[in-house]
């Protein structure tokens, strides 16, 4: 990640009083603290709890992985799932297995996995341009897209299902859809050469640093190899707790509550954003976090980050998501996630002064 914007971000979080849009953090009153302190006291008593295990992961949370994917049309065996350390360590482990150097991402995309590809060396191409052939792969998040909040349209689902080459489909906010709707996991149409990945990070906690990998079945040993060079394995205790956590709570009902909890925040987040900014492009978001927003403003998205945390705002800079890492013309991720609907209606406010302030600051430079 750019320095700049991390120092910005810091110095941001580090304010008092400042509103953070920034981050996709989950909102902190879903994380079910009393039912995951129960799951802990259980975990810390099981032989496993606190000792070294697998690189692959825990039999009970592969089965239920594997289950889940079976559920939505995809055979897959717990013995062929991977428990990695959060969604991120997954992508990381599909490519370092991956045999293609070139990788089609979106316009806008996961800052992270972006960053991953480029210290790998994998050349980036827009995922808008002329789609490419079998040798280049594809890094897609089905469901919802991070920073989109949208789903994977029907037509791009198809092309990639038919033109062949590796896919990492990155289903970490899969699950909280506003709709509900798991579409049939990409994995079930391109068995043999998708990666997929999936953690718990948004829809419970991340926390627990657990999620998961499905790899094409030929390059499940040389991904458990790399997932042993790594970290010998995911923790212990976050895999003991989620084992036990799941054993004794409704997940499923727990998502619902949450789709339900995050579409009213998406819902009147975005409108007081286009109370404010008529001019500014942002689409309803699907499900998730956060919605992206366009502008036709010219500049740095930096000096505007730095603007926007006197004004008592902070935001993820457009530059972020972009496999350019371009600032202008300027667009923000905003997140709705992690704070409440008040405060979300006076950092709009916040986000409008610090626009007005970068403005005066243009004219008196010119
Ligand atoms: C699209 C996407 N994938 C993966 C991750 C990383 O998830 P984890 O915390 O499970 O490593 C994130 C976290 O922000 C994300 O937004």
């Amino acid at each position: 990640m750019d320095s700049r914007i991390d120092h910005l971000q810091r110095r941001a979080c580090a304010r008092p009083g400042v509103l953070g849009l920034g981050g996709g953090l989950p909102a902190p009153e879903l994380f079910p603290r009393a039912q995951l302190s129960r799951a802990f006291l259980r975990a810390i008593e099981r032989a496993d709890g606190l000792q070294y295990g697998w690189p692959e992961g825990n039999r009970g949370l592969r089965a239920w992985v594997a289950e889940r994917l079976r559920d939505r049309g995809a055979f897959v065996a717990e013995d062929e799932v991977i428990v990695t350390s959060g969604a991120q360590q997954g992508i990381a482990i599909a490519t370092a297995v991956l045999r293609a150097r070139t990788i089609e991402v979106d316009p806008e995309c996961y800052p992270a996995a972006l960053d991953l590809f480029r210290a790998r060396g994998l050349r980036m191409v827009p995922a808008k341009g002329p789609l490419g052939d079998a040798v280049t792969a594809a890094y897609v998040m089905p469901g919802v897209s991070n920073p989109r909040g949208q789903g994977l349209p029907e037509e791009r689902r198809r092309a990639l299902i038919a033109r062949g080459g590796a896919l990492i489909v990155d289903e970490a906010y899969a699950e909280l859809r506003f709709d509900g709707k798991l579409e049939r996991p990409l994995l079930a149409d391109a068995r043999d050469r998708t990666f997929h990945v999936g953690t718990v990070s948004k829809s419970l906690c991340p926390g627990l640093r657990v999620g998961w990998l499905v790899p094409p079945r030929r390059d499940l040993d040389a991904a458990i190899a790399a997932k042993r060079e790594l970290d010998l394995q995911a923790p212990s205790l976050g895999q003991a707790i989620l084992e036990e956590y799941l054993a004794g709570d409704d997940f499923d009902a727990r998502l619902a509550r949450a789709r339900r909890f995050y579409r009213r925040r998406a819902e009147r987040f975005v409108r007081a954003l286009r109370r404010a900014f008529p001019s500014f492009r942002m689409e309803d978001p699907e499900g998730g976090f956060c919605v992206w927003v366009e502008t036709d403003v010219a500049g740095d998205d930096a000096t505007l980050l730095s603007i926007a945390t006197d004004c008592g705002v902070s935001f993820d800079p457009g530059r972020m998501f972009r496999h350019d890492e371009r600032s202008s013309p300027i667009a923000m991720r905003l997140c709705y996630s992690a704070t409440a609907i008040p405060e979300l209606e006076l950092a709009v406010q916040r986000l409008e002064r610090a626009f007005r302030a970068l403005a005066r600051r243009g004219r008196a430079a010119r």
